[in-house]
């Protein structure tokens, strides 16, 4: 690094604080003598190098990040041929298909417990490993709220899943299609175990644009992680030639002074949403970076998801939007040539900074796609308006439909059944949690045919306590059987970003704090126009009005009880999906370091 670009002196470090102050020698002391316990000199902790912290958050309980473990062992060479000190630590775990009742409840947990590590230890610097779905938000969120120079570091997606030689099979994906095979009586359950595990044959994060991918690739949107290193596979060299250049890259980075509110702006952000919409991207995806918008201090809403995502055309042909993997998507350029066709076509900021000291646009220029199937070029788009649309009505004040999932067979039946090719009316099913769902989805008194809307309501932030991905419903086993393999599906939780189910999901506010959703009874008709972004139950006001009296004398909506203390801690002060589901106390909090 050139002396012109530093903006820090030694005797500047944060860490100085702790390791080398002369007003305070037994603070000093303390710190000092304990970390050389274990070998470290005096030389490392009090000559004016910078200490960088590697929140680690692979575990054995992670097995998406705990490629990790390995990993980071590059990043330490890199900090250290740099001239920094590496200090690793845990990050708290979050697996996305085990943790029960769901990893978002650990999204702000860990998000909590990163912000007082780096606030309460002698760090100048960190590296933030990231690879399952929550673990990249939790570790923005935080680097957002402390605000020390920080950088994200992928794990990395797994190889692609194979069966046979011909067969992709994606993470996730494969899962909910072969659920309607077992449904349908098609496969077994062996089978059913057996063929899911071909979508994971290597370490790494999902191979799908799932919330994995989408939320390491919205990391280099928006300028956090190294240019190409969101999608590298897990396996691949470049993998670990990428988490030392990380290494070395952070510690410019401290005497830079470069940190994440220099980065996470608001016209990055909007270059988030964009390339969400390019990628096919999760719907989770709006929650985590309205979450990390409010944490930095934007005010970032659904509505600017719609006005500046929708129209955003499918380049990554990718699952469950496309056909590929991300392995494939990598070779064919990965993200920076994603980003060149959108910078190219005026849809970016693209002179905002990066970690590197680079812009968006420096970075990408001349990182062109290599396979126009893979990844497309503007004008030759997979769809044509990708990205989410913000529907509103007397349902709920927000909800978002994914648009690059809406399939052929499903427009056909659904949106040309009513007045115009952009509506549709239905009579639905409701259930009240997933567990009612599968209680109850094969009773015939619910009378489901082709042209119900499925209803899913206390999945909420707050009626299931993190808000569960259950809003992917599939259809009772005797439609399956007769080929109609999905109904729509509206509901107050999310979906997995790995399912390409035409769902309107992250309904806010939920049925728990009486949203509208609480007063839809089973038979009830509701009208969805895309066009105009509306959902409307078809119920008269005075009908409506009788039916909330009923519910308030009722105490409201009723949901399960807490289970842990943490679910009664967030449970009272979590705000609704569309404000990212953050803890309301925390987003007053910025730039912590300094404090
Ligand atoms: Fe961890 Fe998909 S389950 S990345
Ligand atoms: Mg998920």
């Amino acid at each position: 690094m050139s002396a012109d670009n530093r903006r820090m002196t030694p005797e500047q470090l944060r860490s100085r604080w702790w390791f080398d102050n002369p007003e305070h020698p037994g603070t000093t002391a303390l710190c000092i003598e304990r970390y050389m316990n274990y070998g470290l000199t005096l030389e490392e902790l009090k000559s004016g190098k910078p200490i960088i912290g590697i929140a680690q958050s692979g575990s054995d309980l992670t097995p998406c990040n705990r490629h990790h473990i390995d990993l980071v062992k590059r990043v330490k060479d890199g900090i250290r041929a740099a001239g920094g000190v590496p200090f690793e630590f845990p990050l708290h775990p979050i697996h996305e298909n085990v943790r029960r009742p769901t990893a978002a409840l650990d999204r702000n947990l860990a998000y909590l417990g990163l912000v007082e590590v780096l606030h309460g230890y002698p760090l100048d610097g960190v590296v933030l490993t990231t690879g399952c779905d929550k673990t990249t938000p939790a570790c923005l969120m935080a680097a957002a709220t402390v605000n020390i120079p920080a950088i994200v570091l992928s794990g990395g997606p797994m190889l692609n899943g194979w069966r046979g030689t011909q067969e992709r099979v994606g993470s996730g994906t494969i899962i909910w299609e072969l659920r309607k095979r077992l449904a349908a009586g098609d496969i077994g359950y062996e089978e059913f175990l057996s063929r899911a595990t071909d979508s994971a044959p290597s370490v790494g994060h999902c191979n799908t644009m799932g919330t994995a991918s989408t939320m390491n690739s919205m990391a280099e949107a928006l300028g956090m992680s190294l240019p190409g290193s969101a999608m590298i596979p897990a396996p691949y060299k470049e993998r670990s030639m990428v988490a030392y250049q990380t290494g070395t890259r952070i510690v410019d980075m401290v005497w830079e002074d470069l940190r994440p509110l220099d980065i996470i702006t608001r016209e990055a952000c909007e270059n988030a949403i964009v390339v969400c919409s390019a990628l096919g991207g999760s719907s989770n995806a709006p929650v985590h970076i309205n979450a990390i918008a409010r944490h930095a201090g934007i005010e970032l809403t659904n509505d600017d998801w719609q006005r500046l995502g929708h129209e955003i055309p499918l380049l990554a042909n990718v699952m469950p939007a496309g056909i590929y993997l991300s392995e494939e998507f990598h070779r064919a350029g990965g993200v920076p040539a994603v980003l060149s066709e959108l910078i190219k076509a005026g849809r970016l900021h693209g002179d905002v900074p990066t970690v590197n000291g680079k812009t968006l646009a420096e970075n990408t220029a001349g990182r062109e796609t290599l396979d126009e199937d893979i990844i497309r070029r503007y004008d030759n788009p997979l769809v044509g308006e990708a990205g989410f649309i913000n529907l509103k009505g007397n349902l709920f004040d927000s909800a978002l439909m994914k648009t690059s999932v809406i399939a052929s067979d499903f427009r056909k039946r659904f949106l040309s059944q009513a007045d115009d090719l952009d509506a549709f009316e239905g009579k639905v099913a409701v259930f009240d949690g997933s567990e009612d769902y599968h209680a109850r989805i094969d009773d015939p008194s619910l009378e489901i045919d082709a042209n119900t809307i499925l209803i899913m309501r206390g999945a909420g932030p707050i009626g299931h306590p993190g808000s569960a991905e259950v809003v992917n419903m599939q259809p009772p086993e005797a439609l399956i059987r007769q080929g109609i393999e999905s109904l729509p599906c509206i509901g107050d939780g999310r979906q997995s970003g790995t399912s390409g189910s035409p769902s309107i999901l992250n309904a806010a506010p939920e049925a728990a704090v009486g949203g509208g959703l609480a007063l839809l009874e089973t038979g009830d008709r509701i009208r969805i126009d895309l066009k105009r972004g509306e959902a409307n139950l078809l119920v008269d006001d005075a009908e409506l009005a009788k039916r909330r009296d009923a519910l308030e004398s009722r105490g409201g909506y009723i949901y399960p009880v807490d289970q842990t203390p943490w679910q009664e801690i967030q449970r009272g002060m979590v705000e609704q999906l569309d404000r990212g589901m953050t803890l309301g106390p925390a987003t007053k909090y910025r730039d912590v370091a300094r404090q």
